[in-house]
């Protein structure tokens, strides 16, 4: 049996009945489960559409449908339901045979698809230490990227590093002025971040400096080889920094093409704008003016692209970026994960981009918000911004004592791997299982709890399934179909088959959450099945095909974990 999807099954059986009776079935949306198990298991809401299209009452087209039903092995029974909805209720058997079919493809059945996408994320500045605000586009956006992938997409992860701009100018004259040395070598972004910070103090005492600093950004932009050198070696210590704390959360980027990629390409670019009309001079500088049609409030928020001193700025980089990622990727998605504080930012780049005709890929903003610590948990050492390791080094501290408390008898080795893994999960948990769009506030208590939506809970769930096996000796098991007998077994087993749904629809909306709410979900059913249903222990015959769903739940929570970029542990 090769995987299928149920919910375009069922789409798929109703526009074939619909057909027959004469109607006209376009567009129709796939299935949904159904809210109340009572009603079935998937429930069809098509009626309603063919019914208007056709000018029909949805509970006749209904009626209809479901007369001309062809027989299928995955559907057992079929209701019709108030004004016209379609209940679905799937068969035992394929739905055993149709999870192992699942469970034995790599992409545990989802219909790959077929596209390439540029995702955006991280982007860190450089010079200044990553912050909780930059967890979150690295953690959203490697979820994204590995959910992408999962589904069959082309992939770039792109980190769009800032490391060009007028802070450089500011930052040689201070590195020349200030910098203590012993303090660099010791910490060398922290170092950079605090000359900085004193450089915006003394500026407000000393007006030369400003001046100074914009003749070295001149100078580091005309190539002066001493500034460009310096400038590369900010780059050098931060790249090392970031690149620290991606192996510690395990990602990986294709590209790190930052801002300083672009520069050659931005007064070209502001001059074929102006040539082809689309961008204009006013007062000086240049702008792409908009109209009420480009978009809510963007009329009266012309897109400055040069300054009246000639300098390009934040967004001139991003429309040379936008052209670059087409001309050389030709993607059909291009996704940039940042804070919210961007927002109209993205809706002027992308008016920007349709104006100019650049609409080959469907361009999207996934914003998310705020993350902050609750005050006084955790000491800023260096200024108010919580440093990425520092926040990771406590959280793996406070995953210690949970695993000192659960695991006493695994080696002092092995239980500081452990908590570095429960640890680095929880803190990305907590911040995927939130809508991105909504503030987060980090609390240990609750992200560490065993019994709450949280990685730590999830990745025991999976471990209690790894160590029931390792206890009855299996080291290999090999799915076979089974039938699901026992209410809590059919529905875990329908729940498992919908992993693949689920990334489809993380992925469509750009919304981790979805995948941590299904995974939540079924840990919670792995559990009532686990403590339910004797496995080792029972007959034979229920032996077996409980270590089937026991494997097969492995399998899935397994895969859900890796796509949120948390490692599973088969001992903790
Ligand atoms: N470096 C920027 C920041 O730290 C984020 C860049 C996001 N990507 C982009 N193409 N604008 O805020």
């Amino acid at each position: 049996m090769s995987p299928q999807n149920a919910p375009s099954l069922i789409t798929a059986l109703v526009r074939e009945a619909a057909l027959a009776a004469g109607f006209t079935a376009d567009e129709l949306e796939p299935a949904a489960p159904t809210r109340d198990a009572a009603h079935g298991d998937y429930q069809s809401n098509s009626a309603f559409r063919i019914a208007k299209a056709n000018k029909q009452n949805p509970r006749a087209v209904a009626q209809a449908i479901v007369e001309r039903l062809p027989a299928h092995a995955a559907v057992r029974a079929v209701s019709i339901a108030g004004p016209g909805f379609i209940n679905f209720t799937l068969n035992d058997a394929w739905l055993g045979a149709q999870l192992v079919a699942q469970c034995e493809d790599a992409q545990l059945g989802l219909a790959q698809r077929q596209g390439r996408v540029v995702i955006d994320y991280s982007s860190p500045n450089v010079a200044k230490r990553m912050h909780v605000g930059h967890l979150r586009s690295t953690v959203i956006g490697a979820a994204l990227h590995n959910m992408t992938r999962f589904a069959g997409y082309e992939v770039i992860a792109d980190n769009h590093i800032g490391d060009w701009g007028t802070q450089f100018g500011k930052l040689i004259v201070a590195w020349r002025g200030w910098l203590d040395a012993e303090a660099y070598e010791a910490d060398p972004i922290g170092e950079l971040q605090r000359i900085y910070a004193d450089f915006e103090v003394r500026a407000e005492a000393d007006p030369t400096l400003a001046d100074q600093a914009r003749h070295e950004t001149a100078k580091l932009q005309a190539g002066d080889p001493d500034n460009r050198a310096l400038w590369r070696q900010f780059i050098e210590v931060s790249l090392q920094e970031f690149n620290t704390l991606y192996a510690r959360l395990g990602i990986q980027f294709d590209e790190v093409l930052g801002e300083s990629a672009y520069n050659d390409m931005l007064q070209p670019l502001v001059e074929s704008l102006l040539a082809s009309g689309v961008a204009q001079v006013s007062d000086g500088a240049v702008v792409i003016p908009f109209e009420d049609a480009d978009g809510p409030g963007l009329a009266k928020a012309p897109m400055l692209i040069r300054k009246r001193d000639g300098a390009a700025l934040y967004g001139t980089t991003d429309l040379a970026t936008a052209r670059y990622r087409l001309d050389r990727w030709s993607p059909t998605r291009i996704v940039y994960v940042t804070d919210t504080r961007q927002q109209f930012h993205f809706q002027q780049l992308f008016a920007a981009c349709k104006k100019l005709g650049w609409t080959q890929a469907e361009l999207v903003h996934c914003w998310f918000g705020l993350l902050s610590m609750p005050e006084g948990t955790m000491s800023s050492r260096k200024g108010n911004v919580v440093n990425l390791k520092d926040l990771l080094d406590e959280a793996a501290r406070h995953a210690r004592a949970l695993v000192d408390q659960k695991s006493p008898n695994l080696s002092d080795d092995e239980r500081a791997k452990i908590a570095e893994a429960v640890g680095v999960a929880a803190v990305r948990y907590a911040d995927l299982s939130q809508n991105p769009q909504s503030d987060v506030t980090f609390r240990w208590e609750k992200m560490l709890t065993l019994d709450g939506n949280t990685a730590p809970f999830l990745m025991y769930s999976y471990a209690r399934c790894r160590s029931l096996q390792a206890k009855g000796g299996i080291t290999a098991w090999t799915l076979a179909p089974f039938t699901p007998v026992e209410p809590v077994e059919r529905e875990l087993t329908i729940a498992l088959t919908r992993l693949n749904e689920v990334v489809v629809s993380a992925i469509d909306g750009s919304r981790p959450n979805t995948l941590c709410d299904y995974l939540f979900n079924l840990a919670g059913l792995i559990n009532r099945y686990y403590h339910d249903l004797p496995v080792l222990t029972a007959a034979p015959e229920d032996r077996d095909r409980r270590l089937q769903v026991i494997e097969a739940s492995a399998r899935v929570l397994g895969q859900g974990l890796k796509l949120l970029g948390i490692q599973p542990l088969d001992r903790m």
